[in-house]
């Protein structure tokens, strides 16, 4: 997956009320992906959305949509996903001890596969699969819930992701999510991450998405929309 520098708003702190207009609203100010964050009470102590909020989405934009299973046994909800018009399904490597299998799945259903990371999963977990996925998204607190604080700690695994990633001239992308805003964002990039996921700092921003958007660009060095 080449390209430079991206933005993935994740709708996760978006008014649900009004999402179909704040999609819009992200994606004039530059977004590149739409992140929807699936969350199903078992992997993670949250409940969020299932595939009936990727599909309205999906109507909004044709932006890739980067939905991101913090679910156990993912596979049993890969099809209803790619349904609904999801473009890439990131599965989380504790959640699954059949990786290479769902990975599979996810190809042949013609979408982009990826592999996720808690701060506390060292990236030897993922080091054999590196090969085999599109993205790596190394999450930066432990997921759940949007508005916490970036972890640090994590910055070194993103070094090593990414001199893995170089060695073996892969094409995986690394992605990184929580905590994400413009003091922490250049953190991440020096570190080797080409997306940024980010909830709070844009839809939660005080002056508005857009503002939310252009401050995360200009921390990036990426010309405004
Ligand atoms: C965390 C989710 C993140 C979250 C990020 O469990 O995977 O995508 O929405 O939220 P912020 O940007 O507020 O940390
Ligand atoms: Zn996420």
């Amino acid at each position: 997956m080449p390209g430079g520098l991206r933005l993935a708003p994740s709708i996760l702190s978006a008014d649900f009320a009004r999402l179909g207009s704040q999609i819009l609203e992200v994606e004039a100010a530059g977004a590149d992906w739409i992140h929807v964050d699936v969350m199903d009470g078992h992997f993670v102590p949250n409940l969020t959305m299932g595939p009936a909020v990727v599909e309205a989405c999906r109507r909004a934009t044709r932006l890739p949509l980067d939905v991101h299973l913090m679910v156990e046994e993912p596979s049993r909800f890969l099809e209803a996903f790619a349904d609904a018009g999801a473009d890439h399904l990131t599965i989380h490597i504790e959640a699954c001890p059949h990786v290479r299998q769902v990975i599979q799945s996810i190809r042949e259903m013609g979408r982009r596969a990826g592999i996720s990371l808690n701060p506390g999963t060292p990236p030897e977990a993922v080091r054999e699969i590196l090969p085999l996925v599109d993205i790596v998204l190394v999450m930066s607190v432990n997921p759940g819930y949007s508005g916490q604080q970036f972890i640090e700690a994590v910055l070194p695994k993103i070094q090593t992701l990414r001199r893995w990633i170089e060695e073996g001239r892969f094409a995986a992308v690394i992605e990184v999510d929580g905590g994400i805003d413009a003091a922490t964002a250049p953190l991440a990039a020096g570190a080797g991450a080409e997306v940024f996921v980010a909830a709070t700092a844009v839809f939660g921003h005080k002056d508005g998405i857009g503002a939310g958007m252009l401050a995360l660009r200009t921390a990036l060095s990426l010309a405004p929309a």
